[in-house]
């Protein structure tokens, strides 16, 4: 047993020193639980009584000479590793920087988060619904019919009789009220789809921000004031609007809303073409019908309603004359803002 013990303790010397890596490995090897030495210790109970203290040290020294040299290779290892990490992973830090691109959020992307802030500071909760709609919620539930003619005004992408591309985002009003109780005042940014060809003020794909408010006693009035203060946060102090009598199936009264021409201040420039107005938005009270197809009461609820295109936003805000310029993503224009 002795004679095992000094093999043992030979062949773990040698091993060690020429180690070149995974001195782990030679711990398991040699001292673990199935490793060499502990089943050599296993026999310990065939010897006499006389010879187990001293065959018992002796295994004892063996371990820990193991263990030391061991834990001196291990050192070594972590030494030369952290000399070569140091050689090769040198810096030169007087070579002069490379600026890195930082990227920008898209100026679509800004203005509707302005504009989510905007009417969150007032109170409103975001909606969302989905892009691939009914006819229902798109149409019907609107107050817009099979065969009512506001459905030409939308040239609709349609993928079934009944499913198709959402043409606006008035359906989540309908989403909205058929799931909440008033009180309600919810925004609803998002994309709506209309088989436009793309032209400079025209794009298949475009982005609305909905607007619904339901309560007990909501006025003409509060619609104003709620428009009003949007305009001069967006626009400016000075921004005056102007409500002119339009349609909309779901709403009555509808209007087509003005801002006050935010270049010229109403005096008549370029942008407002000589007016003094821009149209920005569409709005009204919430249609009766549309109340009652989501069990909504009109005689005990009223709301108001409006609906803003954001690329209109964003490109009288930052007087872009062509709509395709917002989608090309060339990085000349967008690195502009
Ligand atoms: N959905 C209308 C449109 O796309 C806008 C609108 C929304 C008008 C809400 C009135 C009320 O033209």
């Amino acid at each position: 047993m002795r004679e095992q013990l000094q093999k043992i303790k030979e062949e773990a010397v040698a091993a060690i020193s020429s180690a070149q890596a995974d001195v782990e490995a030679l711990r398991v090897k040699y001292l673990g639980k199935k490793g060499e030495l502990t089943s050599v210790l296993r026999q310990m109970g065939s010897l006499s009584a006389e010879e187990r203290p001293a065959i018992g040290q002796l295994a004892n020294e063996i371990r820990s000479q193991i263990e030391a040299l061991i834990e001196k290779k291990a050192a070594e290892m972590r030494g030369a590793e952290m000399e070569r990490r140091l050689r090769e992973e040198k810096l030169d830090v007087t070579v002069p920087g490379r600026r890195a691109h930082v990227g920008k959020s898209h100026p679509l992307s800004v203005a509707q988060r302005e504009l989510e802030d905007i009417f969150i500071g007032m109170g409103f909760e975001i909606a969302e619904g989905p892009e691939v709609e009914y006819d229902y919620y798109n149409f019907q539930a609107l107050n817009i019919p099979k065969d009512h003619p506001a459905r030409d005004m939308q040239d609709t992408f349609y993928i079934t009789d009944n499913i198709l591309l959402r043409s606006q985002t008035s359906p989540v009003q309908v989403r909205t009220m058929e799931k909440k109780r008033p009180p309600i005042k919810i925004i609803s940014p998002g994309r709506v789809y209309r088989s436009d060809p793309m032209d400079a003020t025209h794009s298949p794909v475009f982005h609305q921000v909905e607007g619904l408010v339901v309560d007990r006693g909501i006025t003409m009035g509060d619609l104003k004031g709620t428009l009003e203060q949007f305009a001069k946060t967006m626009f400016g102090e000075n921004t005056r609007i102007r409500f002119r009598p339009h349609h909309f199936p779901f709403t009555e009264p509808s209007a087509e809303v003005d801002v006050s021409c935010f270049v010229c201040g109403g005096k008549g420039c370029r942008l407002c073409k000589g007016e003094g107005w821009i149209e920005i938005l569409g709005a009204g009270m919430v249609h009766p019908n549309v109340l009652r197809g989501c069990d909504i009461d009109p005689d005990e609820y009223s709301g108001f309603a409006f609906g803003l295109g954001v690329e209109r936003i964003v490109m009288l805000k930052h007087h872009i004359d062509d709509m395709r310029l917002l989608y090309e993503n060339d990085l000349r224009f967008l690195s502009q803002f």
